[in-house]
């Protein structure tokens, strides 16, 4: 009968990178030319779940985004169904009568379903958290038996932060060797409970969409800048080895000062790009200053810093009681309706979740 529909809803939450992913050496598998390292929140406040279907009375794959429909054309939503469906094994319900083979994946049709808890305009890394929940979903409904590895290689070709959010607590993206992509994967560094007295909080600078695509801005970094060159080859190989031993004995001091730093030099290259790309404007520079100062003024760090490719900062408290000084902080330097565009926060109740 052409009556049965299957489903399978999934959740994946956003990933901020802490050790930044600029710049790729191959553009259509997405291979990066340096490792990353991220941190993925709490499900609850940055995440998008998604609900995919078959059923034989579909009769083409079809998307919705926040309700909305959109176009399943691209080489990326392509290249990962495709990924997916050539992995597809039998699936036996056998209470509601269904049966689907290997063979008939390839001429079933899906639908769908995704929603973003946040606003997906806000350049809030909304890419990362829905490839990898439609490469989840997708991979559950079609019995795929990969390991999640094998999966995030798919999630990557996507977009590129997207393999890491297969995994909670902290994760590292390893660039890679081979020319297919095969190694490039995400392995998880520590999970969501080794550390989770880190508080995450998110300055909404501007809800306008970013300017440049990461994808067009990496572009034009790889062929422009000579300062990325530096940075791939002395500068993150280093400090992966210093953020990986900092994330396991829980060095917050450490993990500041290489995240800041980090998050610095990405915006340099941008800066060191022909014509030169701004992801940041005063707000942000202001929050770094408040930030820099704090800090400064203690005996060591007590937030970290780190902006993505737009103006939202990212900050990283080292316990709960340095979340609540920096929200008080933050509404005394940029009180809501001043002159600055600040306008919401996004507090992580518990940091770090699966
Ligand atoms: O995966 P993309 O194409 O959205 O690129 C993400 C780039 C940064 O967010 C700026 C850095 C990172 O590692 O996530």
């Amino acid at each position: 009968s052409k009556k049965w529909v299957l489903l399978v809803t999934a959740q994946t939450p956003t990933n901020i990178a802490v050790i930044k992913y600029w710049g790729k050496r191959d553009e259509s598998l997405i291979l990066p030319i340096n490792d990353s390292i991220s941190v993925t929140l709490d499900p609850a406040h940055l995440c998008t779940t998604t609900t995919v279907s078959v059923s034989p009375s579909f009769d083409q794959d079809r998307m919705w985004l926040n309700g909305k429909e959109i176009s399943l054309s691209g080489g990326r939503f392509q290249r990962c169904l495709k990924e997916i469906r050539a992995r597809a094994s039998d699936v036996e319900d056998e209470k509601k009568g269904i049966k689907i083979t290997k063979k008939d994946w390839e001429n079933l049709h899906l639908h769908i379903s995704s929603y973003n808890n946040f606003p997906t305009a806000a350049g809030l890394a909304s890419s990362a958290a829905g490839f990898a929940c439609l490469v989840f979903s997708l991979a559950k409904l079609m019995n795929v038996k990969e390991d999640l590895g094998q999966l995030s290689a798919i999630a990557r070709q996507g977009s590129g932060s997207a393999c890491r959010s297969l995994y909670g607590g902290f994760v590292k993206w390893i660039m890679g060797k081979n020319d297919d992509g095969s190694d490039s994967i995400a392995v998880q560094l520590a999970d969501e409970k080794h550390w989770d007295e880190l508080v995450i909080v998110i300055a909404v600078v501007s809800s306008r969409q970013k300017e440049t695509s990461s994808t067009s801005g990496m572009r034009e970094t790889v062929e422009t800048s000579m300062l990325i060159k530096h940075r791939a080859k002395e500068v993150v190989p280093k400090r992966i080895v210093e953020m990986e031993e900092a994330i396991k004995k829980r060095d917050f001091p450490s993990f500041a000062r290489l995240a800041c730093a980090d998050s610095n030099q990405f915006h340099a290259v941008c800066m060191d790009t022909s014509p030169p790309i701004f992801y940041m404007n005063d707000t942000s520079h202001r929050i770094i200053g408040c930030v820099e100062k704090w800090n400064r003024a203690e005996e060591s760090p007590q937030v970290a810093y780190t902006f993505d490719a737009g103006p939202n900062a990212v900050m990283i408290a080292r316990n709960r009681k340095v979340a609540a000084l920096l929200l008080q902080r933050l509404l005394f330097h940029f009180p809501p309706n001043a002159d600055t565009d600040l306008n919401s926060y996004v507090i992580g109740d518990k940091s770090i979740l699966q």
